[in-house]
Parts: structure tokens; sequence; C-alpha cells
């Protein structure tokens, strides 16, 4: 059994050691969670809810010893922590492993003295030893950049509508479709729409049915990340699709998490029926809570289609935030996802094409070599001041085309360090790595 004592990584000095947590730290952790993530004491009780699902109850990925604690050796006092969540991606279908920090605090006192840098550290070190290749974080802005990461990815787009944009029911007129509450028969299902959905992105999180059951089954009902799960289905029963949403309101309304209908099913005669169903839930928890609740929302990333059914019925846009990425072997990970880089060239004006591509990263680079339409190689490489390169990206944004978050032109226009030298390279990197939509919801 673990033991605080054979659980310590390291002592970090004036006092202070880190160690990995067990399910005995559940009260202290989620305690100091609670305190340190809350806006309010409605979250705060959420975010304790959270820290104790993730220490005591089975999870699909996430072990009683994936945080990290420091914590004063004297009194035993937790003064900062973060977890790594680990989970399985996709990239154009190829999986990749991915860990994702979170729950990531200070005590106020402690800060600036580098215990999360100390943390990170050591998450990283995991990563490898997992074969985690890749790490992001939905955190605040730039601070993580100091540990290696990039904002390189879509991160949870929304738009809402109000009052005026709930369509109304004809007198007389009876529900077409129905939303009701999924219970573990329906998972099967609701995974294939998953599936089915996630075809429009080019990175996707591989949502296994196991991670359904626990969101269903396992996770306590007040945890900040659980949502209702509900299966929507027409007059005859028949399953059509699913919703998923928060338990409580957000800032002004209830927002659906997921909205997924399965292929063959007209997103404009559905969607009426789920917007009536999300505005009367939404007015629901508002009397609950004390509180008003104004308008509906989809957090459909950039692009969904139920922003197309709607159109100006969703007048308020959200724009995506962004996941903070690294990779810390590229070249490793560019030959994971080799087949899908080269089924791009396949497709098109370049099939079959040869040319070696030297990309400078200034202080660092790559080499790929394409023969005949294949990556025969891809390879570190490292740039001089005799040997410049063909084209160049000043820092991390290399990882922004990556992901299909920019494209080159955007990534020239925003750096003036970021160039091509031969129009050849330009249209083959845009081949390579086009700008594509991805809307990716995490596992927590
Ligand atoms: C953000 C937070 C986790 C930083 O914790 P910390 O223990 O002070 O972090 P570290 O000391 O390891 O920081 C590493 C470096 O970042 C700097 N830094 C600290 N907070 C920063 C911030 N908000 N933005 C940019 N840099 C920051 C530190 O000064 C340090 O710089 P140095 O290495 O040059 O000395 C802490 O302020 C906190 O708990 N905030 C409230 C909860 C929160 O916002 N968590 C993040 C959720 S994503």
């Amino acid at each position: 059994m673990l033991t605080k004592r054979n659980i310590i990584l390291r002592d970090l000095g004036d006092g202070l050691s880190m160690r990995r947590s067990s399910a005995e730290d559940a009260d202290a952790l989620s305690e100091f969670n609670g305190m340190i993530h809350s806006e309010d004491e409605a979250d705060r009780l959420r975010l304790i809810a959270w820290t104790r699902d993730l220490l005591t109850r089975p999870h699909p990925t996430f072990h009683a010893d994936d945080f990290i604690l420091v914590e004063e050796s004297s009194s035993g006092r937790i003064v900062s922590s973060l977890n790594l969540i680990p989970q399985t991606w996709s990239y154009e279908g190829i999986e990749f492993g991915v860990g994702r920090p979170e729950l990531v605090g200070t005590l106020p006192e402690y800060r600036g003295r580098g215990l999360i840098r100390a943390q990170f550290e050591e998450i990283h070190k995991w990563c490898v030893a997992r074969g985690l290749p890749v790490q992001i974080i939905t955190g605040i802005p730039y601070f993580y950049r100091q540990f290696g990461y990039e904002m390189a990815l879509d991160f949870v787009g929304r738009r809402f509508g109000y009052e005026a944009n709930v369509p109304k029911l004809k007198d007389g007129e009876a529900e077409k479709y129905a939303v009701r509450p999924a219970s573990k028969t329906d998972l099967p299902f609701i995974s294939s729409v998953y599936d089915q959905a996630v075809q429009r992105h080019m990175v996707r999180c591989v949502r296994t049915l196991e991670i359904f059951e626990y969101e269903v089954t396992v996770q306590d009902v007040n945890a900040i990340n659980r949502f209702e799960t509900h299966v929507i289905e027409s007059a005859a029963g028949e399953p059509l699709g699913y919703l998923q949403h928060s338990n409580y309101l957000g800032q002004t309304g209830l927002t659906a998490i997921w909205y997924e209908l399965k292929p063959g099913v007209s997103w404009l005669d559905v969607t009426p029926s789920v917007i009536r169903y999300l505005w009367n839930k939404g007015q629901e928890y508002a009397r609950r809570g004390g509180k008003e609740c104004t308008s509906f929302g989809f957090m459909g990333g950039a692009d969904h289609p139920v922003y197309r059914a709607l159109g100006r019925d969703l007048p308020s846009v959200r724009e995506p935030y962004a996941y903070q990425v690294r990779v810390p072997d590229l070249p490793g990970f560019l030959n994971h996802i080799r087949p899908a880089l080269e089924k791009r060239l396949a497709g098109s004006i370049a099939i079959g094409h040869s040319r070696e591509i030297k990309v400078s990263f200034y202080r660092e680079g790559l080499r790929i070599v394409i023969e005949n339409g294949k990556l025969t190689t891809i390879e570190e490489w490292m740039p001089s001041p005799q040997e410049e390169g063909d084209i160049a990206f000043p820092d991390r944004t290399f990882l922004q085309m990556l992901f299909g978050y920019r494209s080159y032109d955007e990534l020239h226009a925003a750096f003036a360090d970021c160039w091509c030298n031969t129009e050849e390279v330009r249209v083959l990197m845009n081949i390579l790595f086009p700008k594509k939509l991805s809307d990716v919801y995490p596992i927590a």
C-alpha cells in the first residue's frame, strides 16, 4: 500500500517536500482545491466533489496517486498542488496519449517560489514514462508558456440565444421530439453518435464506453464537470441523438456541452424541441437556485451544425479560447502521425512529390524528406547562419500550424520572423499542415 512516506518525490528545501497523493488526501486536497479555485460557495462545493471523485471513485484513466502535492514537512499543510489526467486523443484518427495537468494551485503566501514549476518538471517525467507524448492544459493565459506550452488549439467556443429566440409551439401542437435522461443501456448509442460527430474535427478526444459510463454512473452529481446526459428521441421512441449539459446555470443560462444527432437526422427539425427543453430546464434551475436564466447556449466550438441550423437565432458568439499544448519530442510525434500527413499529400496537387524541407525554429529545427509522396525522414535538424532552412517559425509557433489552429499565412502575418523562402515549400507546408476545425472536450 502507498503511504505518505514511500511516495515522497523530492525535498524542496525551506521545510517543504513534494509527494504523490493517495486516497487518504481526499479531505485535505478537496478543501485545498475548493479554496484555491472557486469563485463562490456553490463553485467551491463542486470543486470539492470533483477532487473527491478523482481520489476516491474508480476513474477510467486517473489513479489516486496522480496528484502531486507540496506540503510543509512540519505541519503536513498542503501549500501547492496539481494533477495529471491521462487520456487518449487522435489526430485525423491516429491515436496518441495526452497528459492533462489540472487543478494547478498554490497558497497565496507561497506563490512565486517555483513550486508549480517543480511539479510540472515532475509530471512531464511521468508523461515520458507513461507514453503521453502531448500535454494540454486549459489554463490561465500565458503562464504555461514558461513550461514549454504554446496556445495552439481551439478550446470551447459557444453561441447563445435569448427568450425571443426560443421557438414557440403553436396552440395545441405537441412536442415532436422528447429529451429524456440516459441510462446505462443508452450509452453504446451515445458513444456511436459521438464517434460519428467528431469526424468533423481534426483533433479528437477518444471517449470510450467506459468513459461515458463513468460520467453517467460514477461521477458525483455535484462535481463541477459532471453533465446530465440525455437521449433525444422521436415520438415513436427512436433514439436520434444526445444532449449533455451541466446541472447548474452558467453566467446567464443553461448551455449544452454536447448536442449531437445521428447521421440522417435533420438538425432543423429536431433543434426547436432541444431549445425548448434547454430553456425550460434553465428556468427550473433558476427557480431552484433563486437566480435568473435569460439565455440558452451551445458549446459547439468555432463551428457546429446547430449554429448553422439556428443562424441568427444564436445571436451571441463567444469565440474559442485556446488549449496550451506541449510536444517535447516533435520529430517523434510527427513520425507517429506520418500516415495522416502522407494521406494529405496523396490527396493533394503534390501527389507523388519529392523534396527536402528544412524547418527552422531558430535554435533547433526539423528536416523532413518527402520521396515520391512518402515521408521517409522526419528528424531533428539544427539551423545555422550558413544554412537557415526553407521555412522558419519563432519559438513554438509551429505547433499552431501542426494542430490546424492557424495557417502559415496567419502566422506569417502575426510574426515577422515567420518566413518561407520558396513558394514550393509554402505550398507543401500548407498541404501537410492545413488549418482545420477541431473542438476537443477533454476527459476530466
Ligand atoms: C497561477 C499559480 C498556480 C502560480 O503558482 P506559483 O506557485 O506562484 O507558480 P511558480 O512560482 O511555479 O511560477 C513559475 C513562474 O511563473 C511566474 N508566475 C507566477 N504566477 C504567474 C502568472 N499568473 N502569470 C505569469 N507568470 C506567473 C512566477 O513568478 C515564476 O517565475 P520565475 O520562474 O521566473 O520565478 C498561482 O498563482 C495560483 O494558485 N493562482 C490561483 C489559481 C489559478 O489561477 N490556477 C491556475 C489555473 S489554470
